[in-house]
């Protein structure tokens, strides 16, 4: 586990940080992570881009901007023509302690949390300026980056280019990064972070979808789950005037029929619940291969409890809870419990004194848990 990240706003409270900085200007906080070094190695990482189920990029810039995605294999990476900059993807899901990292941000819902992206460069790598619809919190690991922002208007890209990259990045602030500093960007700020010496960036991002991304998957989601009634019929049809014309009757009825297609606010929430836990296109998660039985599962998860796979999404909704993409039913007294697991993302269901729940409340909640367990999404903890 990564030591207590106490120094994370630099003093501010989150409430503070909150009220001033978030999606409002950035903030730098110098040692907000003192233990970032700890947290994973420049090996770990490289090793992490060789996965199949892992998103990763290889960007250089030998001659003119170049992009690959992984898997890569090591060889591959160190052979890459300088300077050049590995970026993997949702390392939180693959990783404990990233994930560790990304839930010390729980002052913001983890509804807006996208993912914890980790770079390694060398020597004078980047990926040019750019500008992210995140906010995003960069966290210097090893070594040192400067970086260079700025809130301009004029976002033109450079045509044809396999990255993103403003054509004219008038910057107007700049900072050297050194391990454990932190830069908080709002979205939309353009910004450019340049290696100096071998350097690692851990990006915690929190999403900003737009009005059409949302609609987009709302209407999907509606249309996988609609069932509408009837059929289109006109036993009193009449010869038409013109062959060719589309029958004011046919508007008629066609409109009847669509306006059976309803949403809800309980429609919206269920979008939401189901579409941010949905695991993303990469993830599996593995069932235990000799699953423990319930009464050995029962026991362990008494003595020391449970915690969710870091692959897990866990959120809930008043009385409404979601696992992976999934409406997860269970009975009421079983919701005080399973809101702390997702607030906390593991979850004690026997104090250590054995202050006793109900019992009928502990063997609901294993039972639950058990099945869960049976997934691959959650797992006694050690
Ligand atoms: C990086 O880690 O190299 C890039 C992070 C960013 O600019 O968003
Ligand atoms: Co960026």
């Amino acid at each position: 586990m990564m030591p207590e990240l106490s120094t994370l706003l630099g003093g501010l409270t989150p409430e503070r940080f909150l009220a001033e900085y978030w999606q409002k200007k950035p903030l730098l906080v110098r040692g907000a992570v003192p233990e970032i070094n700890q947290l994973m190695s420049r090996n770990d990482l490289f090793h992490l881009a060789t996965g199949e189920d892992i998103e990763s990029r290889l960007i250089t810039r030998a001659d003119g901007w170049q992009m690959h995605h992984g898997p890569f294999s090591l060889r591959q990476l160190k052979r890459a023509a300088l300077p050049w900059t590995v970026l993997v993807q949702s390392v939180n899901l693959a990783h404990a302690a990233g994930d560790a990292l990304l839930r010390r941000f729980d002052f913001i819902p983890y509804a807006r949390l996208d993912d914890l992206m980790v770079s390694y460069a060398t020597d004078t790598g980047g990926v040019g300026p750019h500008f992210d619809n995140y906010d995003v919190f960069l966290i210097q690991g090893m070594g040192s980056r400067r970086w260079h922002i700025g809130k301009q208007k004029d976002k033109t890209l450079i045509d044809d280019l396999p990255i993103r990259i403003i054509k004219d990045f008038r910057p107007t602030q700049e900072w050297l990064l050194n391990p454990g500093d932190m830069l908080y960007l709002p979205p939309q700020w353009a910004h450019d972070g340049v290696a100096v010496g071998e350097c690692m960036t851990f990006s915690v991002g929190f999403r900003t979808p737009t009005a059409q991304e949302l609609g987009e998957q709302f209407l999907s989601f509606l249309q996988e789950r609609l069932s509408l009634p009837g059929r289109y019929s006109d036993p009193d049809l009449k010869k038409p005037r013109h062959a060719a014309e589309i029958g004011t009757a046919m508007i008629d009825q066609v409109e009847t029929m669509l306006s059976s297609i309803r949403w809800n606010r309980t429609t919206v929430r269920n979008f939401l619940g189901t579409s941010l836990t949905e695991p993303k296109a990469n993830v599996f998660f593995d069932p235990p291969a000799h699953p423990l039985t319930i009464a050995r599962f029962a026991a362990a998860a008494k003595r020391k409890g449970v915690v969710l796979s870091p692959a897990s999404q866990l959120l809930f909704s008043g009385n409404q809870f979601y696992l992976n993409g999934e409406d997860w039913k269970m009975p009421a007294h079983v919701k005080p419990l399973i809101r702390e697991l997702a607030n906390h993302r593991t979850l004690k269901i026997a104090q250590p004194t054995g202050v006793a729940l109900a019992k009928d409340v502990l063997d609901d909640a294993v039972g639950l848990l058990y099945e869960a367990y049976c997934d691959g999404f959650l797992w006694p903890a050690s």
